[in-house]
């Protein structure tokens, strides 16, 4: 099922983003480096920006695609979102697939040492590029980090579900609405 599409703010801004799920984003994102895979109009971006992110860096090819048919154009609406949310300078917005960007971001020009302490899930949804994305999010994420997943579990979708219960089969640390968030613990303890 997942949350359908809905009208945010005054400027023609859309997301599916749950009002309970921002908040729980926004309170990860807190003076923390975010990668999001997934920008759309940039909800989610300006909001855990707005809320005291230290750097945003979201990725989006924006084009058409099976899983989103809403997504051309939104690339100049979202740098325009940026702008008239005065967030431009905290949010990177990179026009490029996941899957052809984040194996080159481990210490790239876009984030220098290319660590995350919160990387969202929230692009293609197809069950082998949810896997994908989960896989490098995991690659990317500083230890005692998250990585986070929209569109989980029964009022999400099930390719999204399948995805993610086949990178974390014991589930969620902890789930708010469709948002399955896993913390990454320190690889040697
Ligand atoms: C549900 S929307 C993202 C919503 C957004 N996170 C928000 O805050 O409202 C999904 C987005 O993923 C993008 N997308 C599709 N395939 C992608 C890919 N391979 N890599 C990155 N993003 C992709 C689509 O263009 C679309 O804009």
């Amino acid at each position: 099922m997942s949350h359908p599409w809905r009208d945010v703010g005054d400027h023609g801004m859309r997301t599916s983003i749950s009002p309970a799920e921002i908040t729980a984003l926004c309170g990860l994102a807190y003076q923390r480096d975010v990668l999001e895979v997934g920008t759309a109009w940039g909800y989610a971006a300006v909001m855990m920006a707005q809320k005291g992110a230290r750097h945003v860096t979201t990725v989006d090819p924006h084009l058409p695609h099976d899983s989103n048919e809403l997504a051309t154009g939104t690339c100049q609406a979202a740098q325009q979102m940026m702008n008239y949310y005065g967030v431009a300078d905290r949010v990177t917005i990179i026009q490029e697939r996941a899957d052809e960007i984040l194996p080159r971001m481990r210490g790239n020009i876009y984030a220098p040492g290319a660590l995350f302490d919160l990387v969202f899930v929230d692009g293609d949804h197809t069950v082998a590029a949810t896997m994908h994305d989960l896989l490098w999010g995991l690659w990317l994420v500083r230890d005692g980090g998250f990585v986070a997943c929209h569109d989980y579990g029964p009022d999400g979708l099930p390719s999204v579900t399948e995805a993610f219960d086949e990178v974390f089969p014991a589930g969620p640390s902890i789930q708010v609405d469709t948002l399955g968030i896993m913390q990454v613990w320190p690889r040697d303890a």
